[in-house]
């Protein structure tokens, strides 16, 4: 199995990997990165470029997930900052993201649109593979002392934050963290048949959750605390990763 680990705002910097190579995909050309632990290889692409310049209404999703399934990827890992919709929830806190609501506006969400591909309706009902998250959880307990919860990941087409009429909407309807980044990424990976899982990072409470105005905690000096390893050796630790069930399937 080879996998990926596709990561946000925070980890571009503290990478040490040099080497990298550029697939070329109908939809544009991606530089990814290899890294290594021990002896596990791993493809990288910090999905906001190396120097966090690339907003993510125009992250180019379709392009990354092809680039990934060229080189044979069967098992993608999301690491993505969020805002926090509930005070449980304080910056800092890492949560293993079980379903998604996508209230992104503007951003091409599929390969089968009956252009490239035939036009075709994607089963999201495993969207974040069960077996796969089952797996995570029980690896990070074994390996860090960090507490792992779960939740529900609204997306929004940002770049701007929402506004707090929003965010009680969203905690209304069930969302638990604010991201901008996860739909379509997670949508497109499911159509190239990776096992997908995503862990999110809270870097601030969203807007109105607190008296305060929203400020996101220096995520770099959070990924100091070495949770960036604690991430990476709950990842290599996966055992079993021929059991994870069936792909994703289309209606
Ligand atoms: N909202 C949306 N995306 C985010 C936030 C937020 O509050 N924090 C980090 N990414």
């Amino acid at each position: 199995m080879k996998y990926a680990i596709i990561a946000g705002t925070g980890f571009e910097k503290v990478q040490e990997l040099n080497e990298s190579h550029i697939v070329k995909t109908p939809y544009g050309k991606v530089k990814v990165y290899l890294g290594r632990i021990k002896e596990t290889e791993y493809f990288y692409i910090p999905r906001h470029g190396e120097n966090h310049t690339i907003a993510p209404h125009k992250i180019n999703y379709r392009a990354n997930a092809y680039a990934l399934k060229e080189l044979d990827v069967d098992i993608t890992f999301s690491l993505c900052a969020v805002g926090s919709v509930k005070e449980e929830l304080p910056p800092g806190s890492l949560v293993l993201i079980k379903d998604i609501i996508d209230r992104t506006k503007l951003r091409e969400s599929t390969f089968y649109d009956g252009e490239k591909l035939p036009l075709k309706h994607l089963d999201v009902s495993n969207i974040y593979c069960k077996n796969l998250r089952e797996k995570l959880k029980t690896s990070f307990q074994t390996c860090t002392s960090l507490n792992l919860k779960e939740g529900v990941y609204v997306c929004t087409e940002g770049p701007r934050f929402e506004t707090a009429a929003e965010i009680k909407e969203f905690a209304l309807i069930g969302g638990d963290v604010v991201g901008m980044t996860n739909a379509p990424e997670i949508f497109l990976f499911a159509e190239m048949g990776f096992y997908s899982a995503t862990i999110a990072y809270v870097t601030n409470y969203c807007t109105g959750i607190t008296n305060e105005k929203v400020e996101m905690i220096d995520t770099y000096r959070v990924m100091d605390r070495d949770i960036k390893k604690s991430i990476e050796n709950t990842i290599l630790s996966l055992e079993n990763l021929d059991e994870l069930g069936e792909r994703s399937i289309f209606i």
